[in-house]
């Protein structure tokens, strides 16, 4: 595997990885990585000759100082993870190379990125918007993988990626979870034993919402209030938000027809923790 650090020399290894002719897969990632990145990279490995990840902790989509320091970060042991795996290359920029000085460009994909997670991380989307059009400009991969666990993510890079003309093929690929059920993530590694424990009424509360709606519920207040009621019994939570929202345009919907994504951001501590499912009514 090749550790690639220069935006101008990761360009060149994805160019001449497509002279040959070869598909070129790409996940990119902010590392510390876990079974859920390896799952979207065993995935794309399968429809790829050339296999790219990135490990970039991007400052643009942390709407806190504090956040960003926090974030985990362990390159050397990623670095071993990715190798084991057989990618080609792993592309690990520093921040000036991403960001040069004189940077003017944002990308902002409106509407969409308001909602949820853009409403309590204000500017948040508007940094992975802008961070994912510079690594597909520079990686111009076939295929490009992200997962449904960050499901407005997924719905924001697929909106840029077409209106942006991108000619890369965008896999959403399903949430890896813990034995728990709690939905696999790095900032998992940043929680006490008790809030980890606590963390486990996540999964439970989607559970429960998907057992009202087996049961005939159709009221999307009282699938809710169904979740709610048992990340409330968590006195180690507390609920950032929790909605049931139309999947493509992330709007609020009074009652489920058809699919419907159940979205929510818990914080445990200091950590925040974002999970959903979709239901079907
Ligand atoms: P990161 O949180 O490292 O996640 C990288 C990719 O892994 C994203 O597509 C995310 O949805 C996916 N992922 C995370 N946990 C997962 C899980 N349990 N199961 C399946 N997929 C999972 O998301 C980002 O980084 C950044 O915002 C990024 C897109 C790299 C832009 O900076």
């Amino acid at each position: 595997m090749d550790i690639i650090r220069r935006t101008r020399a990761m360009k060149d290894a994805a160019a001449a990885a497509r002279a040959q002719g070869k598909v070129v897969g790409f996940v990119p990632t902010m590392g510390a990585l876990h079974e859920g990145h390896l799952f979207l990279l065993r995935r794309a490995k399968t429809q790829a000759d050339f296999t790219v990840v990135s490990i970039f902790v991007n400052p643009t989509q942390f709407n806190s100082a504090d956040d960003l320091a926090r974030y985990p970060r362990d390159l050397a042991r990623d670095a071993e993870m990715l190798a084991r795996e057989e990618v080609d290359v792993l592309f690990a920029p520093d921040p000036e190379e991403l960001y040069p000085p004189g940077g003017t460009t944002f990308v902002e994909v409106a509407g969409l990125s308001d909602r949820l997670e853009g409403e309590s991380r204000p500017g948040h989307f508007r940094g992975v918007a802008t961070v994912v059009a510079k690594l597909l400009a520079i990686v111009d991969p076939h295929i490009a993988a992200f997962g449904q666990k960050d499901a407005q993510q997924a719905v924001i890079v697929k909106t840029l990626v077409r209106d942006l003309m991108m000619d890369v093929e965008v896999l959403i690929l399903p949430t890896q979870r813990e034995a728990d059920g709690v939905a696999m993530s790095s900032r998992n590694a940043l929680l006490s034993t008790q809030e980890r424990r606590a963390a486990s009424a996540v999964p439970r509360a989607l559970e429960a919402a998907r057992a009202a709606v087996e049961a005939g519920e159709t009221d999307a207040a009282k699938v809710a209030a169904a979740a709610r009621a048992v990340l409330e019994a968590e006195p180690t939570l507390r609920i950032d938000y929790l909605e049931l929202v139309e999947p493509e345009r992330m709007e609020p919907v009074p009652r489920i027809a058809g699919a419907t994504l159940l979205a929510l951001a818990v914080y445990a501590g200091a950590t925040r923790l974002i999970d959903n499912t979709t239901l079907r009514s």
